[in-house]
């Protein structure tokens, strides 16, 4: 652990609703360090989505700061590189288009977008697919290519939002081993949200628990298993007695404030 990376300091969001306004979040504090790979979880509607809004500089706190590497987000850039449930990739241009198109975007010359973009596809291990066209893949390959194109721009941190929930059960868990290798390999911070507390205590160095609506930060829980990675199968790891302790650890926080 170095230094922060991202530093939220009492953050409130209201909404304005024609009911009035809605708390979405109540003063969350959360300090990120570099390489860090955070898990939110808190139940639907808690604000998760909000606070990476916010953090991804697509909307303003109503009150609070949020600063990346010491400076406050005003507006997304590509600092900080978001990967939503769907991949929303552009269906007109082809797999290696779509990786090439942020740096493109961003004035770089062609001989150093194709070298990106190669790099990016071999490490999501699409490389062979490049000349496809998006929805010529499966739903776990096209999010791949997602977090490849995210990659692509060098982003300070990576901005998850329930990535692998409309994957099925398989995929799903095909896809958190490859964002470990993708994490290990190139040591970005990733802020990764998911309503699943198994995938949340795998995935994570640490697990920020939320609270109902308004979202709080109930607690931070340190977890191991995402920097064991690679050593042990996952399916061992997950049925170990220190995943289990962990993941009924914060399993009781939700149950305590949701009963
Ligand atoms: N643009 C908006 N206007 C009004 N209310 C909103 C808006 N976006 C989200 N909300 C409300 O704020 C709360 C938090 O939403 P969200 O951050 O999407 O939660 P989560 O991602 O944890 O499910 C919810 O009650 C939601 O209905
Ligand atoms: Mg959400």
């Amino acid at each position: 652990m170095t230094r922060p990376i991202l530093e939220i300091r009492d953050v409130t969001v209201e909404y304005a609703s024609r009911d009035g306004p809605v708390a979405a979040l109540e003063q969350v504090d959360l300090i990120i360090e570099e390489g860090e790979l955070v898990c939110v979880v808190g139940p639907s509607g808690c604000g998760k989505t909000t606070l990476l809004r916010i953090i991804a500089g697509f909307i303003p706190p109503t009150e609070g700061s949020v600063r990346l590497d010491g400076s406050p987000i005003e507006r997304p850039d590509h600092q900080r590189g978001v990967v939503f449930q769907q991949p929303a990739l552009y269906p007109w241009l082809t797999v290696e288009e779509n990786v090439a198109f942020g740096p493109k975007m961003r004035g770089i010359q062609k001989d150093r977008r194709r070298e990106l973009a190669e790099s990016h596809l071999r490490l999501v291990r699409l490389w062979e697919f490049r000349h496809k066209a998006p929805y010529e893949l499966s739903g776990g390959m096209q999010q791949r290519v997602a977090i490849a194109r995210v990659l692509a721009n060098d982003p300070r941190i990576l901005l998850m939002d329930e990535p692998f929930g409309a994957l099925d059960a398989l995929t799903r868990e095909h896809l958190q081993e490859e964002l470990l290798k993708i994490w290990k390999t190139t040591g970005k911070t990733v802020f990764f949200i998911t309503h699943s507390v198994e995938e949340a205590c795998y995935l994570g160095t640490r697990i920020v628990v939320m609270s109902p609506r308004p979202g709080r930060i109930l607690t931070a829980l340190e977890a191991p298993f995402s920097r064991q990675a690679g050593t042990q199968d996952s399916r061992t790891v997950k049925s170990s007695p220190e995943f289990v302790a962990l993941r009924e650890a914060v399993l009781k926080y939700i149950w305590a404030v949701e009963t």
